[in-house]
Protein backbone atom coordinates (compact mmCIF):
# COMPACT_ATOMS: atom_id res chain seq x y z
CA UNK A 1 0.00 0.00 0.00
CA UNK A 2 0.99 3.45 -0.76
CA UNK A 3 1.74 6.38 1.72
CA UNK A 4 -0.32 9.58 1.91
CA UNK A 5 1.63 12.51 1.45
CA UNK A 6 0.65 16.23 2.30
CA UNK A 7 3.12 17.65 -0.45
CA UNK A 8 2.79 21.52 -0.24
CA UNK A 9 5.18 24.41 -0.79
CA UNK A 10 5.08 26.85 2.36
CA UNK A 11 6.42 30.25 3.79
CA UNK A 12 9.13 30.17 6.76
CA UNK A 13 6.29 31.44 8.77
CA UNK A 14 4.07 28.61 8.22
CA UNK A 15 1.78 29.86 5.24
CA UNK A 16 0.99 28.55 1.97
CA UNK A 17 -0.93 30.97 0.39
CA UNK A 18 -0.36 34.98 2.00
CA UNK A 19 -3.47 36.95 3.28
CA UNK A 20 -4.91 37.69 -0.52
CA UNK A 21 -4.97 33.75 -1.03
CA UNK A 22 -2.05 34.24 -3.69
CA UNK A 23 0.78 32.28 -4.37
CA UNK A 24 2.59 34.91 -6.61
CA UNK A 25 5.07 34.48 -3.49
CA UNK A 26 6.59 31.68 -5.24
CA UNK A 27 6.91 33.28 -8.61
CA UNK A 28 10.65 33.77 -9.64
CA UNK A 29 12.19 31.85 -6.76
CA UNK A 30 14.76 28.90 -8.26
CA UNK A 31 13.41 25.20 -7.72
CA UNK A 32 14.25 22.25 -9.66
CA UNK A 33 11.28 19.98 -10.39
CA UNK A 34 14.39 16.80 -11.10
CA UNK A 35 15.73 18.15 -7.69
CA UNK A 36 15.24 17.02 -4.40
CA UNK A 37 11.62 16.39 -3.36
CA UNK A 38 10.88 17.64 -6.45
CA UNK A 39 7.25 17.33 -8.22
CA UNK A 40 8.60 15.23 -11.29
CA UNK A 41 9.63 12.05 -9.19
CA UNK A 42 6.83 12.95 -6.77
CA UNK A 43 3.56 12.97 -9.61
CA UNK A 44 5.05 10.03 -11.21
CA UNK A 45 4.86 7.82 -7.28
CA UNK A 46 1.24 9.32 -6.80
CA UNK A 47 -1.74 7.64 -7.80
CA UNK A 48 -4.55 9.89 -7.03
CA UNK A 49 -5.19 12.88 -4.47
CA UNK A 50 -7.22 14.40 -2.14
CA UNK A 51 -8.24 18.19 -2.12
CA UNK A 52 -10.42 20.77 -0.10
CA UNK A 53 -12.98 22.80 -2.01
CA UNK A 54 -10.76 26.32 -1.31
CA UNK A 55 -8.06 24.76 -3.43
CA UNK A 56 -9.68 23.43 -6.16
CA UNK A 57 -11.80 27.00 -6.27
CA UNK A 58 -8.03 28.81 -6.54
CA UNK A 59 -7.10 26.71 -9.20
CA UNK A 60 -10.23 27.50 -10.94
CA UNK A 61 -9.94 31.20 -10.39
CA UNK A 62 -6.57 31.21 -11.27
CA UNK A 63 -4.14 28.82 -13.46
CA UNK A 64 -7.45 27.28 -14.90
CA UNK A 65 -9.88 30.61 -15.18
CA UNK A 66 -9.16 30.41 -18.70
CA UNK A 67 -11.43 27.45 -19.81
CA UNK A 68 -9.46 26.34 -22.43
CA UNK A 69 -6.26 25.56 -20.11
CA UNK A 70 -6.03 21.84 -19.87
CA UNK A 71 -6.60 20.07 -15.92
CA UNK A 72 -3.21 19.28 -14.87
CA UNK A 73 -3.43 15.94 -13.32
CA UNK A 74 -3.57 12.69 -14.40
CA UNK A 75 -4.66 10.65 -11.67
CA UNK A 76 -8.61 10.31 -10.23
CA UNK A 77 -9.14 13.09 -7.29
CA UNK A 78 -11.77 13.20 -4.40
CA UNK A 79 -12.48 17.19 -3.87
CA UNK A 80 -14.04 17.70 -0.63
CA UNK A 81 -17.20 20.17 -0.30
CA UNK A 82 -20.27 20.41 1.21
CA UNK A 83 -21.61 22.65 -1.71
CA UNK A 84 -21.95 22.07 -5.39
CA UNK A 85 -19.48 22.81 -8.27
CA UNK A 86 -20.09 25.42 -10.98
CA UNK A 87 -17.67 23.95 -13.54
CA UNK A 88 -15.70 21.04 -13.64
CA UNK A 89 -12.69 21.47 -15.75
CA UNK A 90 -12.51 19.35 -19.40
CA UNK A 91 -10.42 16.40 -18.53
CA UNK A 92 -10.30 16.32 -14.55
CA UNK A 93 -11.09 12.92 -13.14
CA UNK A 94 -12.64 14.43 -9.78
CA UNK A 95 -15.39 13.30 -7.38
CA UNK A 96 -17.44 15.98 -5.11
CA UNK A 97 -17.59 13.90 -1.94
CA UNK A 98 -18.67 15.30 1.89
CA UNK A 99 -17.98 11.33 3.01
CA UNK A 100 -16.65 10.86 6.09
CA UNK A 101 -12.76 11.13 5.42
CA UNK A 102 -11.74 7.54 6.29
CA UNK A 103 -14.18 6.61 3.38
CA UNK A 104 -12.54 9.34 0.97
CA UNK A 105 -8.97 8.07 1.37
CA UNK A 106 -9.61 4.82 1.43
CA UNK A 107 -10.80 4.79 -2.24
CA UNK A 108 -8.49 7.49 -2.83
CA UNK A 109 -5.72 4.63 -1.89
CA UNK A 110 -7.88 1.90 -3.71
CA UNK A 111 -7.53 4.03 -6.70
CA UNK A 112 -3.94 4.17 -6.14
CA UNK A 113 -3.26 0.57 -5.87
CA UNK A 114 0.50 0.34 -4.78
CA UNK A 115 0.82 4.29 -5.79
CA UNK A 116 1.09 6.98 -3.30
CA UNK A 117 -1.75 9.50 -2.31
CA UNK A 118 -1.22 12.24 -2.73
CA UNK A 119 -3.40 15.15 0.40
CA UNK A 120 -3.21 18.53 -2.50
CA UNK A 121 -4.07 21.00 0.87
CA UNK A 122 -4.91 23.00 1.48
CA UNK A 123 -4.16 23.14 5.40
CA UNK A 124 -7.89 22.78 6.52
CA UNK A 125 -8.13 19.46 4.88
CA UNK A 126 -4.67 18.31 5.33
CA UNK A 127 -5.46 19.26 9.29
CA UNK A 128 -8.38 17.22 9.28
CA UNK A 129 -7.18 14.54 7.97
CA UNK A 130 -3.70 14.44 10.19
CA UNK A 131 -6.36 14.76 13.06
CA UNK A 132 -7.88 11.44 11.34
CA UNK A 133 -4.25 9.75 12.11
CA UNK A 134 -4.51 9.86 7.80
CA UNK A 135 -1.53 11.24 6.72
CA UNK A 136 1.27 9.68 6.56
CA UNK A 137 4.14 11.76 5.19
CA UNK A 138 4.21 15.70 5.11
CA UNK A 139 7.18 17.13 2.59
CA UNK A 140 7.66 20.64 2.59
CA UNK A 141 9.51 22.93 -0.23
CA UNK A 142 9.98 26.11 1.83
CA UNK A 143 10.10 29.02 0.44
CA UNK A 144 12.93 32.15 1.21
CA UNK A 145 9.50 34.21 2.29
CA UNK A 146 7.47 35.56 5.26
CA UNK A 147 4.24 36.67 4.45
CA UNK A 148 3.20 37.43 8.05
CA UNK A 149 -0.33 35.75 7.57
CA UNK A 150 -2.27 34.01 5.15
CA UNK A 151 -3.55 30.06 5.24
CA UNK A 152 -1.66 27.97 7.68
CA UNK A 153 -0.08 24.81 6.16
CA UNK A 154 -0.91 22.38 8.83
CA UNK A 155 -3.43 24.34 11.96
CA UNK A 156 -3.66 21.24 14.07
CA UNK A 157 -0.90 19.75 16.53
CA UNK A 158 0.68 16.79 14.82
CA UNK A 159 3.96 15.07 16.54
CA UNK A 160 6.60 14.99 13.47
CA UNK A 161 9.72 13.02 12.94
CA UNK A 162 12.35 14.64 10.33
CA UNK A 163 13.67 12.02 8.03
CA UNK A 164 15.13 13.84 5.16
CA UNK A 165 16.24 17.60 4.75
CA UNK A 166 18.19 19.57 1.95
CA UNK A 167 17.77 21.93 -0.29
CA UNK A 168 16.38 22.69 -3.85
CA UNK A 169 17.55 25.75 -5.97
CA UNK A 170 15.99 28.61 -3.20
CA UNK A 171 13.89 26.53 -0.95
CA UNK A 172 14.24 23.89 1.87
CA UNK A 173 13.61 20.50 1.36
CA UNK A 174 11.96 18.68 4.31
CA UNK A 175 10.28 15.73 4.26
CA UNK A 176 8.57 14.35 7.61
CA UNK A 177 6.80 11.20 8.83
CA UNK A 178 3.57 11.83 10.95
CA UNK A 179 4.10 10.05 14.53
CA UNK A 180 6.08 10.64 17.55
CA UNK A 181 9.32 9.68 18.33
CA UNK A 182 10.23 6.16 17.87
CA UNK A 183 11.43 5.13 21.90
N1 LIG B 1 1.40 26.54 -1.42
C1 LIG B 1 0.82 25.47 -1.95
O1 LIG B 1 1.51 24.60 -2.49
C2 LIG B 1 -0.67 25.31 -1.81
C3 LIG B 1 -1.23 24.02 -1.91
C4 LIG B 1 -2.60 23.88 -1.77
C5 LIG B 1 -3.39 25.01 -1.51
N2 LIG B 1 -2.82 26.24 -1.42
C6 LIG B 1 -3.63 27.43 -1.13
O2 LIG B 1 -4.31 27.23 0.09
C7 LIG B 1 -5.53 27.95 0.08
C8 LIG B 1 -6.69 27.05 0.50
O3 LIG B 1 -6.33 26.30 1.62
P1 LIG B 1 -7.28 26.17 2.90
O4 LIG B 1 -6.52 25.44 3.93
O5 LIG B 1 -7.82 27.52 3.22
O6 LIG B 1 -8.54 25.32 2.37
P2 LIG B 1 -8.70 23.83 1.74
O7 LIG B 1 -8.19 22.80 2.69
O8 LIG B 1 -8.20 23.81 0.34
O9 LIG B 1 -10.29 23.75 1.64
C9 LIG B 1 -11.09 23.79 2.80
C10 LIG B 1 -12.53 23.52 2.41
O10 LIG B 1 -12.67 22.17 1.94
C11 LIG B 1 -13.94 21.68 2.33
N3 LIG B 1 -13.74 20.57 3.27
C12 LIG B 1 -12.67 20.36 4.07
N4 LIG B 1 -12.86 19.24 4.81
C13 LIG B 1 -14.07 18.74 4.46
C14 LIG B 1 -14.82 17.61 4.84
N5 LIG B 1 -14.38 16.74 5.77
N6 LIG B 1 -16.02 17.39 4.25
C15 LIG B 1 -16.48 18.23 3.32
N7 LIG B 1 -15.81 19.35 2.91
C16 LIG B 1 -14.63 19.59 3.48
C17 LIG B 1 -14.68 22.84 2.99
O11 LIG B 1 -15.31 23.55 1.92
P3 LIG B 1 -16.87 23.90 1.82
O12 LIG B 1 -17.53 23.52 3.12
O13 LIG B 1 -16.88 25.36 1.55
O14 LIG B 1 -17.37 23.12 0.65
C18 LIG B 1 -13.53 23.65 3.54
O15 LIG B 1 -13.86 25.01 3.78
C19 LIG B 1 -5.73 28.45 -1.34
O16 LIG B 1 -5.40 29.83 -1.39
C20 LIG B 1 -4.72 27.65 -2.13
O17 LIG B 1 -4.23 28.36 -3.22
C21 LIG B 1 -1.47 26.41 -1.55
Amino acid sequence: MGRTIYYTAMSVDGFIADPQGSLGWLDGLDHDPDGLLGWTAFDASVGSFVMGRATFDWLLSGPLADPTTPWPHRQPGWVLTHRPVERVPEGARLTFTDAPLGEVVAAAREAAAEADVWIAGGGVLASALARAGLVDEIWLSVAPVALGGGAPVLPAAAPLRLVQEGRNGDFAALRYVVGPQPS
